[in-house]
Parts: C-alpha cells; structure tokens; sequence
C-alpha cells in the first residue's frame, strides 16, 4: 500500500533533528534527491526570485501548501495577517511548532474562504501546480479571484518545464505531448525512509501557458522574476 503523508513525516523528522534522504521520482523512472533542510529555510537563503516577488505581498496573505512554514514566518515577523494551509496534518503540526499563527487544513484544489478574505496568496516552490493539470489549475484561480480582493495579488511559482536542454525531461515532454498532456504535467511519487508514496500529477507550465491560464480566469501577468529553471509570477486581476 502506498504511504500517507511521506512529505509532512520528513517535515516533522527534520524539525526534530532526524535526517533522512528523500527522493522524488517521475513515472519515467527518473529521480531526483529531495532536500528536506531546504523548505526549513531563512529569508536570507530564499531564493533571489522569491525575495523579490515576497516584496508584492501585502496585508491578509494565504499561504498555499504551507509546508514547514518558512514564507509564512517570514511574512508575519514582518506584520502581515498570514493564513497557511496545507492538506497534510504533519506539516501543519511542524508550522504549528514553529510559530505559524493562523493554519487550516485545506485543499489549494478546493478553496473555502469568503469572498475578498486576502490581499495576496503565495504558491512557491511549484505549488501553483499543486492541482496537478490546467483544469485543476484553472478551477483554483477562479476561486482565488473570488477570495482575493479587487487590489489583490497572486504570487505563483513555477518551473518552466521546457526550459531544459536535459534528455530525460525533453523526452518527458515529447511523451507527454505526444498523449496529448501539456508538457510540464509531471507524475510524481515521493520516498522516504524506505516508504513510497502514491503517484500524483504536478503542473509546471511555460509562461505561455501560465498567459493562457491568466486569460481564461480573470488573471493578468503583472511581471514576472526568472530565475533558472523556475519562475516567479505577480499576478493582478485583469
Ligand atoms: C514542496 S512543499 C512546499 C512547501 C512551501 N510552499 C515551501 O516552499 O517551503 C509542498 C507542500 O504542499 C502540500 N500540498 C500538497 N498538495 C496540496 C494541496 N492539494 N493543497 C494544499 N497543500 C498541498 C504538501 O503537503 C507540502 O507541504
């Protein structure tokens, strides 16, 4: 049987000083080494792109896939009201431990707050994709625009996928093109301390895309911050 919640057992073992390998791998065998330390991260080794964009964020922040916490701390040392969510319970008990004030167990894919709830939300480190295809996608950024106010902004992050002169991930991407996927639509599993995960669908989406995404949900791309292969996005109501 497929593990449950592998991403918040190695969040918890870290924040209490146990340190395992983890590993990401894709349905095409190829695997990547996951660095838990890193989502446990200060301000000063975030990201320049994050930093950048963390710049927009403004009044009542949501906090998508909160993970271990590291945005939302940062934000509200800094004043701002900040609301973290995440579907898995453990993540939610290491950001409880660290200090995130205001947390929900929630689905990024199924959005319950009231209407004009936020000034900003934050999807970093992939999580814009959390809802796994451009239909999920779409669906969670009508709901933001509603949750969102008129002056509001949507910080999404995003590697872009075709970005890459690496073999295995073009020939992921022919694949998925060729089954008539987009081409950053990745199948994932996680493994840690001898456990696998269930697969799930991650959408990266090249900025084409993300524009299309924009257009069909009442989303604008105000700018953007690139980094090498992942992106920032500020995104306003059109
Ligand atoms: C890669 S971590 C990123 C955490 C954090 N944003 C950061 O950059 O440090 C992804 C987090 O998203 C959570 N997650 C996965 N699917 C989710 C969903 N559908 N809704 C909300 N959170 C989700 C995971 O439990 C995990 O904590």
């Amino acid at each position: 049987m497929p593990a449950k919640d592998l991403f918040g057992q190695a969040f918890l073992d870290f924040q209490e000083g146990k340190k395992y390998p983890s590993q990401i791998e894709r349905d095409d065998g190829y695997v990547d080494e996951h660095m838990i330390g890193q989502y446990f991260d200060g301000h000063d080794r975030f990201p320049e792109i994050e930093k950048k964009a963390l710049r927009h964020a403004k009044g009542r922040v949501l906090d998508i896939g909160v993970g271990a916490g590291r945005h939302s701390l940062y934000l509200q040392r800094n004043g701002l009201d900040v609301v973290g969510i995440d579907i898995s319970d453990s993540a939610l008990e290491v950001c409880r431990r660290r200090g995130v004030k205001k947390l929900r167990k929630m689905s990024a894919c199924d959005l319950k707050f009231e209407k004009g709830s936020f000034d900003s939300a934050i999807a970093f480190c992939n999580n814009f994709g959390l809802c796994g295809s451009i239909k999920g996608v779409e669906g969670m950024m009508k709901r933001l625009h509603r949750i969102i106010s008129d002056d509001g902004v949507f910080l999404a992050e995003s590697i872009h996928p075709t970005d890459t002169k690496k073999r295995a991930h073009v020939r992921y991407h022919r694949m998925n093109i060729a089954r008539g996927k987009p081409p950053g639509q990745v199948k994932l599993r996680i493994k840690y301390r001898g456990k696998t995960s269930g697969w799930f669908d991650l959408l990266m989406v090249t900025p084409e895309e993300m524009r299309e995404i924009c257009d069909r949900t009442g989303w604008k791309i105000s700018r953007t911050y690139k980094g090498k292969p992942a992106i920032v996005y500020v995104l306003k109501k059109a």
